[in-house]
């Protein structure tokens, strides 16, 4: 990056390759955050290189960011972004295209410097102490950029070897890796013919070669297929057990929910909400059965059949007096319930369903909150949630439905 001040040649930005960062990593001491698995010690003591900097659990958070400004000319990327992520635990930072996700990540990461507020990784500064966060960091791209000519084990090996294992050390260590991230069977394949959910793997696997006390993984599912999705998925899981802090950027409020155990929205440069997904879940409307009769006229009398299902204005007939949606309290239950109301009226129905909010009613709501922001976004979308917003949601079962 153009303002990175002094970079080590080992270490790339994610732009010129999304290698996982290896700085000039030391071997650091072990760790105990306190919230591994018994899986994860297991899997810890056998690691014997494996360690981190103590001190993420013993200063406080992980993560601290205080205010962070970054520009890029007159426009304000970043406009003083401040959270916290306590260590062990997964922070989602969700917000649309542009928000300034990846520009926040990379003032964390070190690779940009901040024009305002101040950000501490593992108890470091990242302008004062650069190199101390680089040896606390791990950081993927949204592309792997891995040798593609060696196989899985010989780039884990070669990267064991950069970080300064010795070549036994190095080999047991990919094994460890290639093992807990169930990729033993490609162990021997070339890594250009490896699936995108594979080279996923290897690409954070590598990451962990040296045990990272904070980990970022920006936008890691986009542009993936819903298998190689719930690969990510399971490693960012895996990553938890393990008590390795996660910062995870992502456009989908769904993965955000599935992931985090805290969430950070972010809009224009700005916090626009925090909380753990169910927080913001009660912020926004929840699940809604939408309604659409095979004729419209049929919509009036809908709305008196299913009144008492919902508070008064709470039941909607859209703008184009196709559809009708009725907040789905009981999740399926109130589905059930309006298809056996209807059915029993003999109302011919063209689609019925459950709906959840997409990011964009998300959005919506969250930036009426803050006056005069939330204009464009609203004259942008008034029809709900998008073919892809409900594509992004079938990849598995609606949890909040089901409650
Ligand atoms: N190097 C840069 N120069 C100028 N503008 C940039 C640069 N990097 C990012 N931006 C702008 O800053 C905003 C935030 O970008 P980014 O952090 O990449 O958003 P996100 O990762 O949330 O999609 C966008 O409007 C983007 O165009
Ligand atoms: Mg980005």
């Amino acid at each position: 990056m153009r303002d990175d001040p002094t970079p080590a040649t080992t270490y790339r930005t994610p732009v010129e390759s999304n290698r996982p960062v290896t700085g000039p990593w030391s071997l650091p001491e072990k760790i105990d955050t306190g919230r591994r698995s018994a899986h994860a010690q297991g899997v810890d003591a056998a690691q014997g290189v494996d360690a981190a900097h103590a001190h993420g659990s013993a200063r406080g958070p992980a993560v601290v960011a205080d205010g962070l400004v970054k520009r890029f000319g007159e426009f304000t990327a970043v406009d003083g972004v401040s959270f916290e992520v306590p260590a062990g635990t997964v922070l989602g930072l969700l917000g649309p295209n542009g928000a300034g996700k990846t520009t926040t990540v990379n003032m964390l990461a070190t690779l940009l410097l901040p024009d305002g507020g101040s950000a501490r990784i593992a108890g470091y500064d990242v302008v004062s102490q650069r190199s101390e966060v680089r040896k606390s960091i791990m950081l993927t791209g949204q592309f792997a950029a891995l040798d593609e000519s060696l196989t899985g084990r010989e780039n884990l090996v070669l990267f064991g070897r950069l970080l300064g294992l010795d070549k036994a050390a190095a080999r047991r260590r990919a094994e460890e890796l290639l093992e807990a991230f169930n990729l033993t069977e490609a162990a021997t394949r070339r890594v250009g013919k490896f699936s995108g959910g594979m080279r996923r793997r290897i690409d954070i696997a590598c990451g962990l070669v040296v045990r990272p006390e904070v980990v970022f993984l920006d936008e890691p599912t986009t542009g993936l297929d819903p298998r190689s999705r719930q690969d990510v998925w399971n490693i960012v899981t895996s990553l938890r057990d393990l008590g390795i802090t996660t910062l995870l950027t992502t456009q989908y409020l769904e993965e955000a929910d599935l992931l985090s155990d805290n969430i950070v929205v972010i809009d224009r440069g700005r916090v626009i909400a925090e909380g753990t997904a169910d927080e913001l879940k009660d912020r926004v409307s929840g699940t809604f059965c939408e309604v659409v009769p095979s004729y419209p006229d049929d919509l009036v009398k809908i709305e008196e059949l299913l009144a008492d299902l919902a508070p008064k204005g709470e039941l909607r007939i859209n703008p184009t007096r196709t559809a009708l949606t009725v907040p789905a309290t009981d999740g399926t239950t109130t589905l059930v319930e309006i298809v056996r109301r209807l059915d029993a009226a003999s109302i011919a129905l063209t689609d019925v369903g459950l709906r959840r909010p997409s990011l964009d009613d998300v959005f919506l709501k969250l930036t009426d909150r803050t006056a005069g922001e939330a204009t464009d976004l609203a004259a942008s979308d008034q029809s709900g949630p998008s073919d892809q917003d409900r594509a992004d949601l079938a990849f598995r079962p609606d949890p909040g439905a089901a409650r």
